[in-house]
Formats: structure tokens, C-alpha cells, sequence
């Protein structure tokens, strides 16, 4: 439905998850909760008085009841007064979209997760999911060319939205049109998994926009071989750098943009009384002990058993540590509706238990694992931690090895897999480990442990300069003004 509000936006957000969600209360009422995130954070920089309007997909059947009947144009009172369109897109198609290829397809490819030789299978129940792909970017494009007045920059965000640049240049040429992609992007030869057609169809859907933005240099230039290698783009580089893409006639730049902790934000939040009073709680149970502190989605990519798995072997190999540290480790739900993950949280939480089994005891636990979401017991174990391990097998940044150093109260030691973007702005002072290897993750975890605490400090203030650098205000400005002024 169009309003005497459309056609009026000077700036266009668009993304699957929005900054608000909805759950139905006991009695029917509607409990609307904001979003945190870098996107969420990023857009107030600009705020409500700037017009932006942020176009997002209605996930829960709350946020149906919400969207019904305006339009899709939800409550300013729960949105911070920012625009916000929540479109409300067929339930079959929505999880045909989100679950089927978004997360199941998109996410394993930019994430190296498929288990070959098993998986992937593209059969026919692929091609179903992924013409619902295409419905459901068809339905974003449609309002996003409803609500960008004329010229307006148009900010499409991440890997459910591949297609939405290519098919709104269509609906409105006139537009300022740009990509970023949150995760990382594979290379050539992993990303020819897809069938021929639709690998193309992403990358064409993508170079339909004016930018193509990625978190780090490395994923931009994975996307610009694919784009030689399986579209036979041209591609043009400057000090060695890829830069441009052309492609049928048009030409697209890709831009780097490392998005950074809100440094303001989290020592101010991370200093509230709920934070305090969840470290008392955390403190009671721990002691004195030294902490391994890890927090993340139940994601596959986050690789949290082969953590467990090396910190069962830094009991094993080093065992003085046993009863002297605890691994807190906080792995909070996501994306339950797949099989995949329920059994990968089932297995996180087994192998907690083993651990706990074979080496804890009546006054120690080795880990001290939480699945339910509280961003407060996050920020307390922040702050108390000695390591911080982030180990994902891939990963487009990982803003928790950014967060960590921002808050950390005596200076942390941080391990960090060699294969998440944020290595590529904190390698010299945090401990580089390849993901995948268990003992050489033991091994650093023992480093860590053992670092002297003036260097440990030394390092964490260095790791929390260069995690700031790019705060969300900035990052998302800086987007902005690299579309509007092409
Ligand atoms: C990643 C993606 C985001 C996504 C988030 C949470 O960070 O890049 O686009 O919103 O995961 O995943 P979910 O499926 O719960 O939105």
C-alpha cells in the first residue's frame, strides 16, 4: 500500500532483521524490543529528523500483528522515532528465503560449512526455495522503489538481499544504490558449489548497485574473483587493490568499511548497576580463578566445540590449570528453526558436560556455559575476563574480539582465530590460531594465561584503540557519504 508518506525517503535502509521485533503477550497485547547491532547504532547517527526510512521483513508472528494494517509502517514510539516498513511477506516464502537459502545456502557458502561429500544436494526442493529467494527480494526492491524519493542513496544490507540492487536499478535508475555484505565472501572455487545460474544471479543482483562494500579487504577481493572467474567481469585495481567492477555496461565500486565497537556506548552500559550486580553473581561461583571468556550465537561458524575441544586439552596437557580457571562460555540460541543447530547446541552443551565431568569436582567447574540471552551477563563477563577466545572458522568481523578489550577491567589476553575479519586490524597484539587446530589452540590459551599483566594490559589497550577506530556513527557515514557523492 502506498501513502502520502512514500516516494519521500532521501536515505533507504534495508535489511531482513529490523531494529525492532515483536512478541504477543499472554493477553494478546504486542511487546516490542530494539535491536542492537552495528546497523541499529549506525542509524541514529543520522536520526529521526534525516527522513531515512529502514525497510526490514516481518520474522515473527508478533511482528505481523504489528505491521498489519499501516502499511507495514510500524510505531515510531517503538522505534526510536525512526521510519521503519516491516514487510509483511507470505510465511512460506519468508522461511523459504531466510531458512531455506539465506542460512542454509548463502551463509555455508561464505562460511565454508558444508560437509561435502553429503552436502550440498541442489535438487528440486532448492529450486522451490530459491524462487520464494526471489519473491522475497522482488518484494524489497518493490518498496524500497515506493519509498526512495528521487535520487536517493539506498543502503541494501547483507547476503539475504543479494538480488535487491540489480532488480531495483530496474524499477528506479535513478537511484544511488549500494551493497554491503556482513560476512565474509568466498572464494572462487567454494562459491562455484552453487548451481551455475544462480551463482551468477547473486553476483549480477549485486553488481546492480553503484558500491559493493565488505568488511574487510580480503572478502572484497574474494568477491571481485568470482566475479572474473564466473561472470568474466572485468575488474580494475589501484596499488594493487581491487576497486571497480564492470559488467555489462556498468561499473561498480567495492569499498571497505571495518565496522568497530561502540567504545562510548560500552563503557557506559558495561558500568551499570545490572552489570555490576551480574559479576557479583559470576564472581561468587568462580573465585578467585582465572576466566576464559567466550560469547557468540549458537552458530556453526563460531566454531564453539573445537573450543571446548582445546580447552578439555589445555586440562589435559597443563594440568595445573585444573581448578585454578574457569571457562565461561555463553552461547545464546540462533536460527533454532534449523535442524543443524538445535543438534549443534545440543552438542555444545554435551560436551560442556563432559568436561565438567571428567575433570570438575565438588568446589571446581571448569565451564561455566549459559544459553540464555543477557546482554548485562555479557558485559560482566567482559569485564572480568583474563582471555577472551574467539575462534570462529570464519567470520565476516566478530565485534565480540572487539568488545572484549573495550571493557575488560585489568586488560585481557585475546585468542583469535587467524580466519575472522577482525585479525586483519588486530593480529599484532592479540594471539592468532588457526580455528581448526585443537592443540595449537591449547596452546595459546596457556600463553594467554600466562601473559605477564603489564603486557597483558600493554596489549589490550592497543587491541581496544585499533577495535574503536571505526565506531558504528562512522561506519555507517562513511558509506553514506561514499554513495551520495558518486
Ligand atoms: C549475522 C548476519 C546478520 C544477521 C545476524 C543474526 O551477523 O550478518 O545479517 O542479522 O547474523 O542472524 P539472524 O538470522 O538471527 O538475523
Amino acid at each position: 500500500m502506498v501513502t502520502e508518506q512514500a516516494a519521500s525517503a532521501p536515505i533507504v535502509v534495508a535489511s531482513n532483521r529490523g531494529p525492532v521485533s515483536y512478541r504477543v503477550r499472554e493477553d494478546g497485547s504486542l511487546a516490542a524490543g530494539r535491536g542492537g547491532g552495528g546497523l541499529v547504532s549506525g542509524l541514529s547517527a543520522i536520526g529521526p529528523e534525516s527522513g531515512a526510512v529502514w525497510v526490514c521483513a516481518a520474522m515473527s508472528e508478533g511482528d505481523r500483528l504489528a505491521a498489519e494494517g499501516s502499511g507495514g509502517r510500524l510505531d515510531t514510539a517503538d522505534t526510536g522515532g525512526h521510519r521503519v516498513r516491516m514487510l509483511d511477506i507470505a510465511p512460506d516464502t519468508f522461511a523459504a528465503a531466510y531458512n531455506g537459502i539465506a542460512n542454509s545456502v548463502l551463509w555455508f557458502v561464505h562460511h565454508l560449512l558444508y560437509q561435502t561429500p553429503l552436502e550440498p544436494v541442489f535438487d528440486e526442493s532448492f529450486r522451490a526455495q530459491w524462487a520464494a529467494y526471489e519473491a522475497y527480494n522482488a518484494a524489497f526492491a518493490e518498496a524500497l522503489a515506493e519509498e526512495a524519493a528521487e535520487g536517493a542513496a539506498v543502503l541494501v544490507q547483507d547476503y539475504h538481499l543479494t538480488l535487491v540492487p540489480g532488480l531495483l536499478r530496474e524499477l528506479r535508475p535513478d537511484l544511488r544504490i549500494g551493497h554491503f555484505s556482513h560476512t565474509p565472501w568466498a572464494p572462487p572455487d567454494y562459491y562455484r558449489l552453487l548451481p551455475d545460474d544462480v551463482a551468477r544471479q547473486v553476483l549480477r543482483g549485486i553488481l546492480g548497485g553503484d558500491r559493493a562494500a565488505f568488511l574487510t579487504r580480503r572478502w572484497a577481493q574474494a568477491f571481485a574473483d568470482c566475479c572474473e572467474q564466473v561472470l568474466g567481469a572485468q575488474t580494475e585495481r589501484e596499488n594493487g587493490i581491487t576497486t571497480v567492477v564492470r559488467f555489462e555496461g556498468r561499473t561498480t565500486r567495492l569499498g571497505v568499511h571495518g565496522l568497530g565497537a561502540d567504545g562510548d556506548f560500552l563503557r557506559e552500559r558495561a558500568h551499570r548497576a545490572d552489570v555490576e550486580e551480574r559479576m557479583a553473581a559470576l564472581r561468587a561461583r568462580i573465585g578467585g580463578r582465572k576466566t576464559i571468556v567466550r560469547v557468540d550465537r549458537t552458530e556453526l561458524s563460531k566454531n564453539i566445540v573445537r573450543g571446548l575441544h582445546a580447552y578439555r586439552r589445555l586440562l589435559v596437557e597443563r594440568p595445573e590449570w585444573r581448578g585454578q580457571v574457569v571457562h565461561i562460555a555463553f552461547a545464546y540460541p540462533s536460527r533454532q528453526d534449523l535442524t543443524v543447530y538445535r543438534d549443534y547446541t545440543a552438542t555444545v552443551e554435551r560436551v560442556a558436560r563432559e568436561i565438567n565431568a571428567e575433570f570438575g569436582d565438588a568446589s571446581w567447574q571448569p565451564v561455566d556455559l549459559h544459553v540464555k540471552d543477557d546482554f548485562a551477563r555479557s558485559l560482566a563477563a567482559y569485564r572480568m575476563a583474563d582471555v577472551a577466545l574467539v575462534n570462529p572458522i570464519r567470520d565476516g568481523m566478530n565485534l565480540v574480539a572487539k568488545e572484549v578489550p573495550v571493557v575488560s577491567d585489568a586488560g585481557c589476553a585475546l585468542v583469535l582465530s587467524r580466519e575472522a575479519g577482525a585479525a586483519a586490524e588486530l593480529a599484532e597484539d592479540a594471539l592468532l590460531v588457526n580455528p581448526y587446530d585443537v592443540e595449537a589452540t591449547a596452546r595459546a590459551l596457556h600463553r594467554a594465561l600466562l601473559m605477564d599483566p603489564s603486557e597483558r594490559a600493554e596489549r589490550c589497550k592497543r587491541l581496544a584503540a585499533a577495535a574503536t577506530a571505526l565506531p558504528p556513527a562512522r561506519w555507517f557515514m562513511d558509506q553514506l557519504t561514499a554513495l551520495q557523492g558518486m
